[in-house]
């Protein structure tokens, strides 16, 4: 993107509209040197987008086979989860991996036959076991290797999330949510959850890349199930400039951050990624946990980078909270920033949604 930095090249106008755009990207951000950064890149990123392919600025026609929404307000999450909802049902060996996990006298080799059973998942392991995620000397080519070099409980959270995004599935019925855009807002908010653990220190950091991954299920069923609503959730952080998460607090009382953990929570996964989904926009309430801080960092970085729903045009900003809890500042961040953007890549490409 050389071009953008010389701005003689640049074509006024686009500049224009690029500028604006960032501008109204960040106004609710702060101005930290990490947010200063995010959005130079930012600028570079949409001037090129509006080059490339200015059809994604243009204003969209409501889709017209989507039936309103009955505007009842459900009492809260649980209500929500009775009413028509499209929730993911879990695949049989995540059920296998979990049993695995939460049975004490399960062995290494207990995880690495249940991988083992699953092509698809042994081949997604491998790939990532040999990513730059991790960094081993030795090539992983086997599952009890792989489980070996990760340790028992690492290897079951990658497992976990790996088989967790095959959850995330475009519906038959015409999607508001762009399910490839939410693969990749998942990945990337995961590799960045897991490099900015390992950068603060915090032990396990194979666990936040899984908390990344999940964090937006609360979204993604309120989308898939209710489209209607969906709309109207749209059309009114538009119309007040605000994030979606303010709009659904005036429209369904709660947001999608603790729909999602009550949602895990019911799946008995571990209480980290209950936390780290319920806690992401309220980093500050979950104090004690360092789960819900630094999904909650992941994921306005990974907007800010371009990894965003398409569904709203502010990012909001970075809760102060959130660095204390992980002890950690955003200055520490910027220098890794391209390294973390190259392993977002090579994740995408090993965890290809197809
Ligand atoms: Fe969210």
């Amino acid at each position: 993107m050389k071009e953008v930095d010389g701005t003689k090249t640049l074509n006024p106008e686009i500049k224009d509209a690029a500028i604006s755009y960032v501008k109204k990207l960040f106004s609710k951000s702060d101005n930290t040197e990490l947010t200063r950064a995010l959005k130079k890149e930012s600028f570079k990123r949409i001037y090129m987008k509006m080059v490339l392919d200015p059809d994604e600025f243009q204003p969209k026609p409501r889709p017209a086979d989507i039936e309103p929404w009955h505007g009842k307000k459900p009492s809260g999450p649980r209500d929500f989860l009775k009413s028509k909802v499209i929730l993911p049902s879990l695949p049989q060996v995540l059920l296998q991996i979990q049993q695995v996990l939460n049975n004490p006298d399960s062995s290494a080799d207990d995880l690495a036959d249940v991988i083992s059973k699953d092509p698809k998942l042994v081949a997604a392991i491998l790939r990532l076991a040999n990513s730059a995620l991790f960094s081993f000397r030795t090539e992983v080519d086997t599952p009890s290797r792989a489980v070996a070099l990760l340790g028992f409980k690492q290897a079951g959270s990658l497992a976990m999330g790996t088989v967790s995004l095959s959850l995330f599935k475009r519906s038959k019925s015409s999607s508001i949510l762009q399910v490839e855009k939410f693969w990749k807002h998942s990945i990337a908010c995961g590799v960045i959850a897991q490099e900015l653990a390992k950068i603060a220190n915090l032990g396990d950091s194979e666990r936040y890349f899984v908390g990344g991954m999940l964090h937006d299920i609360g979204l993604y069923v309120i989308f898939e199930s209710n489209k209607g609503l969906a709309l109207e959730l749209m059309e009114l952080a538009k119309e007040h400039d605000e994030s979606l998460y303010g709009a659904e607090h005036e429209l369904l009382g709660f947001n999608h951050a603790i729909l999602g953990g009550v949602i895990i929570k019911d799946w008995n996964f571990p209480h980290s990624l209950v936390v780290a989904a319920a806690g992401h926009h309220n980093p500050e309430k979950a104090k004690n946990d360092p789960d819900a801080g630094v999904v909650h960092i992941a994921d306005f970085i990974c907007r800010a980078i371009g990894y965003d729903l398409g569904i709203s045009h502010i990012l909001g900003h970075i809760e102060p909270a959130a660095w204390d809890i992980i002890g950690i500042s955003g200055d520490e961040f910027i220098e890794k920033m391209p390294e973390i953007q190259s392993i977002i890549d090579n994740i995408f490409e090993i965890l290809n949604p197809q």
